[in-house]
């Protein structure tokens, strides 16, 4: 059976809640409340951010959460468009912009390729932790995978055993 933890920073939602479905009360962008969500309910498998849309919410939840999620978790950002105009936090070269955040977390994702490149990136949590990024219109979905080993993809360039 699937439990399903909703917040939002206003009160009547908790008119919602049922059998399976429980609503907290409270800002996305509150760390010490999402550490209080977690520790009543534990690491989420699935995380779905469909709440302020100001790209300064969006960054303080996935950065809060992102990390804490379980280790095959996905997290979900909808309703991107928002992420180029200035009053929701954002711009096209903006990198408050969630969605140029996760055009550099492909090249995080690819971080042991970059070993062979011309430029190093450096390895973050999310080249340890990350295995695919899809990109919808104004929807990221970041997928984690606990099995990780992205140098036994890498074929450098000067190895002799290369086909
Ligand atoms: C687009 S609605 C989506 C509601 C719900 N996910 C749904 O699909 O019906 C956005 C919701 O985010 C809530 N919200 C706005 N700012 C918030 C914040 N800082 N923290 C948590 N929720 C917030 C609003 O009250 C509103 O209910």
């Amino acid at each position: 059976m699937a439990r399903i933890v909703t917040i939002d920073i206003r009160p009547e939602c908790k008119a919602f809640e049922e059998e399976q479905i429980h609503v907290r009360i409270g800002s996305q962008s509150d760390t010490q409340f999402l550490q209080s969500v977690l520790d009543e309910f534990g690491a989420p498998d699935v995380v779905l951010d469909d709440g302020s849309h100001h790209h300064d919410d969006i960054n303080v939840s996935f950065d809060y959460l992102h990390p804490r999620m379980a280790r095959d978790g996905i997290y979900l950002a909808e309703d991107l468009n928002g992420g180029y105009w200035p009053q929701l936090g954002g711009g096209l070269r903006s990198p408050n912009n969630f969605i140029n955040r996760c055009k550099g977390f492909v090249d995080e994702m690819h971080a042991a390729a970059t070993l062979y490149g011309d430029e190093v990136v450096a390895e973050t949590d999310i080249t340890r932790t990350t295995s695919a990024i899809h990109f919808h219109d104004s929807v990221v979905v970041l997928e984690k995978t606990p099995y990780l080993n992205h140098t036994m993809m890498i074929i450098p360039p000067d190895d002799p055993g290369r086909a």
